[in-house]
């Protein structure tokens, strides 16, 4: 049983059947799949991983239009990869899965869902896979007085594409990847726009392109051709997270880079000492855009720094006094990335309650196991997010990881597999030693951290070494049926 049908649950499904596991469902909370990618519609989503990378390994596609795909390809991709790999029928749409429950004596999962006419729905499941993304369940701030705003006010992840923006006086909240893609769409139709920034992104230019019908017909008369451009950009990538995580002298390169386009695209002063960040280059996500700049130094956009006092029923007022008026609000403002699995409630053994093992910040062996859980892993599970690579090869990594779990239990001599307590507790150390010492920890706030300051949700190295250490499903750091029952962690 799969939690999810984004691009996670699929691959999990697809890996599972190419084990010889044909009992496979997906439930879906949403009417159709694709993850975030059906939830974020604002104008220009696009990813900011090229797409030979930002797609799967097993199902390349030589008709991406541009170099990064914008959401309604990536929308199209993940819906055929669906249909070709005969998913379909597996995916049980508007089914929201409220919470699983370990039943000891049948050794199985009972999975709670609520289906679209509101009936709860109990399946039981040999295995129990989570992927409900990091980032699928959208922030809105509790600002005073948001209840009274008179006009439309929606998030980025919810866009209300039955509101008319033309001509609007429109003020956005956020400055984050989601409203760098959006605002300069909406400053081409508004009359005003007003972005509230509390804290400036570092934005580099995005090496964007439309391929022409030369590159389709090379890719795929020559297959070899996107494979190549596939691994350059792995290694690209690869020195890209390094930069970020660590200081390498590439991330001198993208200070530099960040530089010049900034001086480039911005020529008033006064607006670009606002654009200037105050935390080290890695912090928070580095983004790419080419029309981010020009569309702030438009003069129907203020750019504003003075932080948010209220809302007003025509705007918002900033602590300075001043009220910025409002047709619509906008909020850029992120998702609940650290709340792994809300509001799902999943008890393992003894009726151990997942959130409540949680409780100082999610974190699971190689981000997949949690020890007292059998029989259930997570895909995009904590500490397995990048700062500047693809997700989907993380996803491929775990995928694998839990085919051979599947295979093993599958083959019917174990019946169920569970992270030893020492061995989470060991990975968990060692994260957590090198997250302190990450730039993730150097002075920023971000979708990263809990409000405790743990980093929860950022693998600390390289896309290889997750691959290195995730490509062989090790049964000697698991507990078998044939062993006695584990103790909780801290009970003699
Ligand atoms: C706008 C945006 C752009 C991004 N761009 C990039 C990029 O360029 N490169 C990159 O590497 N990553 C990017 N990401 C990160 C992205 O989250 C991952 O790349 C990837 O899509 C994660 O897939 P997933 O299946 O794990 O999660 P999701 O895509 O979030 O899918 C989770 C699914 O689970 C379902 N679900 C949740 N709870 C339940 C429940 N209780 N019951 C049933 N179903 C449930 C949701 O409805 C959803 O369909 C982006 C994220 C966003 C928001
Ligand atoms: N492929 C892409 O290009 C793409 C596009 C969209 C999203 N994504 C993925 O999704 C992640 C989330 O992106 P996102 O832009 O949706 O969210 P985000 O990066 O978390 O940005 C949220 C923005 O809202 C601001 N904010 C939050 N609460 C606020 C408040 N109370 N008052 C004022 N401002 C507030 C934040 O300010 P602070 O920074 O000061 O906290 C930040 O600027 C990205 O990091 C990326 O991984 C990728």
């Amino acid at each position: 049983m799969i939690i999810g049908g984004g691009f996670g649950g699929l691959a999990a499904a697809v890996e599972l059947r190419r084990h010889g596991i044909s009992d496979v469902t997906v439930l879906e909370k949403a009417d159709r799949v694709g993850g975030v990618w059906r939830d974020n519609t604002y104008p220009g989503a696009a990813c900011d991983v090229p797409s030979s990378l930002y797609s799967y390994s097993f199902a390349p596609n030589p008709t991406w239009r541009r170099r990064y795909a914008e959401q309604p390809d990536i929308l199209a991709y993940i819906e055929e990869l669906t249909e070709r790999e005969g998913l379909t029928g597996l995916v049980r749409t508007g089914t929201e899965v409220l919470g699983a429950e370990w039943d000891e004596s049948t050794g199985r999962w009972q999975v709670a869902a609520r289906g679209e006419d509101g009936t709860t729905t109990t399946y039981d499941a040999d295995l129990l896979v989570s992927a409900v993304g990091q980032l699928s369940r959208p922030h809105i701030p509790r600002l005073p007085g948001m209840d009274q705003f008179t006009g439309p006010a929606f998030h980025s992840a919810e866009w209300d594409h039955d509101v008319d923006l033309d001509g609007k006086r429109v003020v956005v909240v956020g400055t984050g990847a989601s409203a760098i893609q959006f605002v300069p769409h909406l400053q081409r139709r508004a009359a005003h726009v007003t972005v509230l920034q509390r804290s400036a992104p570092y934005v580099v230019p995005k090496p964007d392109r439309a391929y022409s019908g030369l590159h389709h017909r090379a890719f795929r008369r020559l297959p070899l051709t996107q494979t190549f451009g596939r691994e350059l950009t792995r290694s690209l990538s690869e020195q890209l997270n390094q930069a970020l995580a660590e200081q390498t002298a590439f991330t001198k390169a993208f200070l530099l880079a960040f530089k010049l386009h900034l001086r480039h695209q911005v020529k008033d002063p006064t607006l670009r000492a606002r654009l200037v960040p105050d935390y080290p280059v890695g912090c928070k996500r580095l983004l790419f855009s080419n029309d981010w700049y020009p569309a702030l130094s438009q003069p129907n956009v203020d750019v504003v720094t003075d932080t948010i006092a209220e809302v007003t029923p025509d705007g918002v007022r900033t602590v300075d006094g001043d009220v910025h008026r409002a047709d619509v609000i906008i909020y850029g403002t992120g998702f609940l990335a650290t709340e792994f699995l809300v509001p799902m409630r999943i008890r393992g053994k003894d009726g151990r309650d997942l959130h409540d093992w949680w409780a100082g910040g999610a974190h699971a062996y190689l981000g997949m196991t949690v020890p007292g859980f059998p029989n259930f892993f997570l895909v995009y599970g904590p500490n397995t997010n990048l700062g500047g690579s693809s997700i989907l090869s993380m996803i491929e990594c775990q995928t694998g990881y839990l085919g051979q779990a599947a295979s093993m239990l599958a083959d019917g001599g174990v019946t169920r597999v569970e992270v030893r307590p020492e061995v989470a507790e060991r990975f968990d150390h060692e994260m957590q030693e090198r997250l302190a010492d990450s730039v993730w920890t150097s002075g920023c706030a971000s979708w990263y951290q809990t409000p405790g300051g743990r980093v929860t949700t950022n693998w600390p190295g390289q896309v290889r070494e997750y691959r290195e250490r995730t490509e062989t499903f090790e049964p000697a750091d698991h507990l078998t049926a044939t062993e006695p029952a584990v103790q909780p962690v801290g009970q003699p």
